[in-house]
Parts: structure tokens; C-alpha cells; sequence
């Protein structure tokens, strides 16, 4: 009896469980009613009386080794459990998934890319921003109907003088400004940037888009090398084969001031809602940068001119892609930004 003991003694002390289950077996196998300590404790009245005493000892050694250990193993599955706690059972498994970019920066850094060819360097200014640097610098009259309350979100709206209130920039020719204060001429610069605007939302317009703008100061400027470089921007951004047309236009801070159209690739110029049945679509205004807007940054315009000029990141995507509603841009539905890579 003494030799099973020391068996089922050993056994004990090696006992291992996977989980609840196998734990449960174990009990069951060791310290249930009919488990094999009890079984030994039937047996014990056949034990010879001198050797009682000493099969006694081992078998409730036996028993309180076994009762210690399930507990043990227990406790161990117990504590393991709350180790679990922290651990993110949603995380999804290796290996993980990359994002991709979203359109609007596959486009942006393309026209980064394509200026930067060109020689023009980053420059970026607040998105929260005075009138003086949206308005007042770039030759917009104080009465000028973009100033009013529909386009132009306020943050401070009660200057005495117009130029002092704090708006959100309408467009980033504020940019324009805040570098020409304190730089001087040659400039060649892109800004990419934020916009904001105080407009109904549809599938061609946004209270928020983006616009780069590129401001080139120097002597000698003529508007030949404003068209050249419009020309080479579209030609790399839409393809050798890609025609543009500009129209001449009004901006504040140009003289004189043209958009530009591309073909629209949508319905091939066919006409769709997109490019409202004309068959080109209006990516850009630019111009010759206006003689009041050059004096206003200490410039004289006798002898430095540039131009300058503004698009939009969203028109230049949809034309790219193809979309042709701009609010799925702003939407993060992943089916729709998982296409571009
Ligand atoms: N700021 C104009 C807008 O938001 C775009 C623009 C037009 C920018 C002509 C220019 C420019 O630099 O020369 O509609």
C-alpha cells in the first residue's frame, strides 16, 4: 500500500491541466467519492495494525498534496484569466494590414511633386488667419461681396477695422501675403493647405477643401512663362495629351487674370453634371499678381512682378478618378478609400 501511495504521490506532484475541463477530470480522477484517494482510505481497514499508523500519515499527505495542487492549478487558471484583461482580443492578427493614402494626399503630393521639379519650394501659413492676410493684403475693396458673412466663417467678427478680424482663410492666397511680408523677391512657392467657406454642402461644393497655391516673384516676369507652366503642370498631372484653355477672368489680386479649364475626362467632353454640359472643367485661376498687392508686400512693381495662381485638390482628383461627387472625399467610407493606392 505504502509503494502505491508513494505512486500516486508522485503523480500528483506532476499533475498538469490545459483548461477548466481537464482540471475538472483531475478532481474527479483523484478526489472524488470513487477517485483513488478514497479508494486507498477503503482499503485501509485491511491495513495490519502495526502499520496503521504510518499508511494513515501518508495517506492524508496524500490526500492534502492532491487537494493543494488542484487548488493550485485552479488558482493558476484563475489569475491567468484576469492576465487576459489587457489584451485586445479584437486586434486583428499578423500580420497587419497597411492603410493606404487618402486621395486627396495621393494628389496633393503629385502636385508637390511636379512643382518641386520645377524649382518651387513649401510654404505654409495659419488656417485661422486675419482679414488683412485674406482680404486686405490681396486688394479686396472692404466692400467686397467675398468678404460678406455667407462665404467666410468669423472667429472674431467685431474689429473696428475690417482688416483686424479673425477669420477662417477662404483660400490660400493668404499665404501669398504672409510670405511676401517678410521675404524678399526671388520667391517660387507652392502652399497646399486647408480652405474654408460658408456653403451649402452638395456633391460640387464643401464648407472645407483644399487648394495649393503657387506664387512666383521675380524681374522680368511675363505671363508667357505663367501659361508655360500651367501647360507642364496639366500635361504631368493629366497626360501628354491633355488640353487646356484659359479664359480670361477677375481676381482682386491679379491683372490681368485668367482661369484655366481642362478637358473633362469624366464624360469626355461630352458634357455631364460634373462639368455642367461644357465639356471642360475649371481647375485653376491665375494671373499676373496685381501692382496694388506687390506695393502692399513692399514691393515696387516697376521693377519685380510675378504671377500667381490657386486650385483646387478636390476638382483635380475628381477629374483624375474620375468621381464625380465631392463628398465622398470627406466621408472615409473604405470601400471608397480603399481604391486608391
Ligand atoms: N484664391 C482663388 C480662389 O480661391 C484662386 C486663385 C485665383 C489663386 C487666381 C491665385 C490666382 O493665386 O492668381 O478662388
Amino acid at each position: 500500500m505504502i509503494a502505491r501511495i508513494n505512486e500516486l504521490l508522485q503523480e500528483v506532484e506532476a499533475l498538469k491541466a490545459a483548461n477548466a475541463e481537464e482540471l475538472e477530470a483531475l478532481r474527479i480522477k483523484y478526489l472524488s467519492k470513487k477517485g483513488a484517494v478514497n479508494e486507498l482510505m477503503a482499503d485501509f481497514r485491511n491495513v495490519p495494525a502495526d502499520q496503521k499508523k504510518e499508511v494513515g500519515m501518508r495517506l492524508n499527505e496524500l490526500k492534502n498534496k492532491a487537494q493543494e495542487k488542484i487548488a493550485a492549478l485552479k488558482e493558476q487558471f484563475e489569475s491567468r484569466d484576469n492576465g487576459c484583461e489587457d489584451l485586445d482580443l479584437t486586434r486583428s492578427a499578423y500580420p497587419v494590414k497597411l492603410g493606404t493614402r487618402h486621395p486627396l494626399s495621393i494628389v496633393k503630393n503629385e502636385i508637390i511633386d511636379i512643382f518641386a521639379r520645377m524649382g518651387f519650394n513649401i510654404a505654409d501659413g495659419p488656417e485661422v488667419e486675419d482679414d488683412w492676410h485674406v482680404f486686405s493684403a490681396m486688394n479686396f475693396a472692404e466692400d467686397h461681396p467675398a468678404r460678406d458673412m455667407q462665404d467666410t466663417f468669423f472667429i472674431e467678427n467685431n474689429a473696428e477695422n475690417v482688416s483686424h478680424n479673425i477669420i477662417l482663410r477662404t483660400h490660400t492666397s493668404s499665404v501669398q501675403s504672409r510670405v511676401m511680408e517678410n521675404t524678399q523677391p526671388p520667391i517660387r512657392i507652392i502652399c497646399p493647405g486647408r480652405v474654408y467657406r460658408n456653403e451649402a454642402i452638395s456633391y460640387r461644393a464643401h464648407a472645407f477643401f483644399h487648394q495649393v497655391e503657387a506664387l512666383f516673384i521675380d524681374r522680368n516676369v511675363s505671363f508667357t512663362d505663367l501659361k508655360q507652366a500651367l501647360l507642364l503642370f496639366a500635361q504631368e498631372m493629366f497626360g501628354k495629351d491633355t488640353k487646356i484653355r484659359l479664359r480670361p477672368s477677375y481676381f482682386p489680386f491679379t491683372e490681368p487674370s485668367a482661369e484655366m479649364d481642362i478637358s473633362c475626362n469624366i464624360c469626355g467632353g461630352k458634357g455631364c453634371r460634373v462639368c455642367k454640359n461644357s465639356g471642360w472643367l475649371e481647375i485653376l485661376g491665375s494671373g499676373m499678381v496685381h501692382p496694388n498687392v506687390l506695393r502692399m508686400s513692399g514691393y515696387d512693381p516697376d521693377k519685380i512682378n510675378g504671377y500667381a495662381f490657386g486650385m483646387g485638390v478636390e476638382r483635380i482628383a475628381m477629374l483624375k478618378y474620375g468621381i464625380d461627387d465631392l463628398r465622398l472625399f470627406f466621408e472615409n467610407d473604405l470601400r471608397f478609400i480603399r481604391q486608391f493606392k
